[in-house]
């Protein structure tokens, strides 16, 4: 296999064959919500009872016995699993379906539907529960309220420093399921480019950032991520 260093990043599309709505493709509705009303500080301060009860729907759906991770998950574990060099997967995506499917070294630059975080000490712990008004951290006195360890329009993404030490190094990066309209993630493309990575994108249809990748495989992600690792383990 030619390269070493392998960078992936993930976006809604990953899990829409899982059954986990995306976010552009059901006319820009989130859950038949508009982003602004429930992923943002201000949606938080304005009407805190709809954005906990939009995150716990999400939360409840996704912890739902027929949500499951799909081929293309278990793709790109079984890939990380073989792959002799270094391997990073950043997603987009706030449910735990790559975790499921076994992989391992995963940044969720957007955060984790999974977790909570302390509004006061920023402590993050895990959720598998409804979480409201009411809900308390356990690392403060008093005690105080806990919100979505989620990051909303105007926040700054997780785990930038690692992610573009990671983009700097890499010789290979694919982008899968993701539309390419939001920034920073829409830029990694770029960046890898920038330092001489070959890059791969993964879609059902072409991203915004299409002509930014040097190779392009269309179609499900269940179907073009398999047989696209698949190959590259075949090469080694
Ligand atoms: N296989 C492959 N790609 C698919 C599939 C599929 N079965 N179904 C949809 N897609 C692609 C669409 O073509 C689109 O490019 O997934 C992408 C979904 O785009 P978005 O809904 O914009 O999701 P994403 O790119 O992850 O959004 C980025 O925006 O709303 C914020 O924080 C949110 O993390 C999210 C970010």
């Amino acid at each position: 296999m030619p390269y070493n260093n392998v960078v992936v990043l993930t976006g809604a599309g990953i899990s829409a064959e899982s059954g986990i709505k995306t976010f552009r493709d059901n006319n820009g509705l989130w859950e038949n919500h508009a982003v602004e009303d429930v992923a943002t500080p201000e949606a938080f301060r304005r009407n805190p009872d709809l954005v906990y009860d939009f995150y716990n729907q999400r939360r409840r759906q996704l912890l739902s016995p027929d949500i499951k991770a799909n081929e293309a998950h278990v793709a790109l574990a079984e890939f990380e699993r073989r792959f002799t060099g270094d391997f990073l997967l950043v997603t987009q995506n706030i449910d735990d379906l790559h975790e499921r499917a076994g992989s391992q070294n995963v940044l969720h630059m957007h955060g984790e539907l999974l977790q909570s975080r302390c509004c006061h000490s920023q402590r993050i712990v895990n959720t598998l529960t409804d979480v409201t008004q009411s809900s308390r951290c356990n690392c403060c006195n008093p005690a105080q309220a806990l919100r979505p360890n989620i990051v909303w329009f105007g926040e700054m993404p997780m785990f930038m420093d690692e992610i573009e030490k990671a983009l700097s190094k890499a010789d290979l990066f694919v982008a899968i399921g993701t539309s390419g309209q939001v920034y920073p993630a829409a830029g990694f493309v770029a960046q890898a480019n920038y330092y001489g990575a070959h890059s791969v994108e993964v879609n059902l249809v072409a991203s915004d950032v299409h002509s930014q990748f040097k190779e392009h495989y269309q179609g499900n992600a269940t179907e073009a991520v398999p047989a696209f690792f698949n190959a590259l383990l075949k090469d080694s």
